[in-house]
């Protein structure tokens, strides 16, 4: 199980933010002031045994009676945002984690560049007032479809040309690198959000500039690691004493959920930290996109979705 916190949380309003985007806010169901939290921050929402969902915080951080999500309907996808779209109403009740934050922001720069497409302005809007708080130089680079597809863009405004919105309806598919000159992202530290086409161009941009800084919020793996195979089999031991066997190509997660011990999980692929567990001996092989190099080194703690083993075994906090 994850080691985080939980809490039961009442959905205060809904309202429609653009086609297929619709917001959440969300209270403390006996009231008072949620945890704190800072830019970049999600929450996973449960909404089911088996299906978590990860959404970012949209609000102000210093508003801490309340907290706004926003949720893409994703057609194909597993059934959380349909959930959240359909079947969740004004005073129903959720249940969700104390906000993680995997996509901090940085104040400590000159120029700070902000890159949202789609859905990835969700972390990106409490980042623009903490910079404009600190008085910080920055910009935003927004890229959608049309307007009727871009969340949130009204509460941009009040930036004025700060904020950069590309509508491929209008100005035809952006050329980013273009795109992102225009916003001074050269020798900036750059925050990006969005698809995983987006990302990767922008990473490409950075790579190819050597005074950039980037930072990225992936909702997806990188085909390079979901390429990655050369599982072999080993044992994970829980914390009273079972011995699990882990096939070949069987994840730690499949693996316990099989043999009966329960586990959270929601993107399955090492970028979302919801899997998150304590490594109590053994050393993991880190396969998450999430941990920093010095955490890996540590190895106290490991994404049991998609991460396994460097020897034969591993005891788990689970
Ligand atoms: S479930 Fe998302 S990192 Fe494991």
């Amino acid at each position: 199980m994850p080691t985080q916190d939980y809490l039961t949380v009442t959905v205060k309003e809904t309202r429609s933010e653009a086609v297929g985007v619709r917001s959440l806010v969300l209270a403390a169901r006996e009231g008072g002031a949620l945890p704190a939290w800072t830019p970049g921050a999600h929450v996973d929402v449960v909404l089911s045994r088996d299906l978590v969902r990860q959404y970012s915080l949209s609000s102000a951080c210093e508003e801490r009676a309340a907290w706004r999500i926003a949720v893409l309907r994703e057609p194909d996808g597993r059934g959380g945002s349909a959930y959240l779209h359909d079947r969740v109403a004004a005073g129903d009740t959720l249940l969700v984690s104390a906000p993680r934050n995997n996509f901090a922001l940085d104040l400590d720069t000159s120029r700070l560049v902000f890159v949202a497409g789609g859905i990835g302005i969700t972390p990106i809007l409490p980042m623009l007032a903490a910079a404009e708080r600190a008085g910080t130089d920055w910009q935003l680079l927004y890229l959608g479809r049309s307007a009727e597809t871009m969340a949130f863009a009204d509460e941009l405004t009040r930036y004025g040309d700060r904020v950069r919105l590309h509508r491929d309806d209008v100005s035809g598919v952006a050329d980013l690198a273009a795109e992102l000159d225009g916003v001074g992202a050269a020798g900036a530290h750059v925050y990006a959000c969005g698809p995983s086409g987006l990302l990767t161009a922008v990473q490409e941009y950075a790579d190819a500039r050597p005074h950039s800084c980037l930072t990225l919020e992936r909702f997806v793996a990188t085909p390079e690691a979901q390429r990655q195979v050369d599982d072999r089999p080993f044992t994970v031991e829980t914390a009273d004493g079972r011995e699990i066997e882990v096939g070949a190509g069987q994840s730690i997660v499949d693996a316990l959920t099989q043999a009966g011990v329960r586990t959270l999980t929601s993107c399955r692929e090492g970028v979302c930290g919801t899997c998150e567990t304590p490594v109590l001996e053994g050393t993991p092989d880190h396969r998450d996109q999430l941990l920093s190099e010095e955490e890996r080194a540590a190895g106290d703690v490991m994404m049991i979705c998609v991460s396994r083993c460097q020897g034969e075994r591993l005891v788990l906090d689970v």
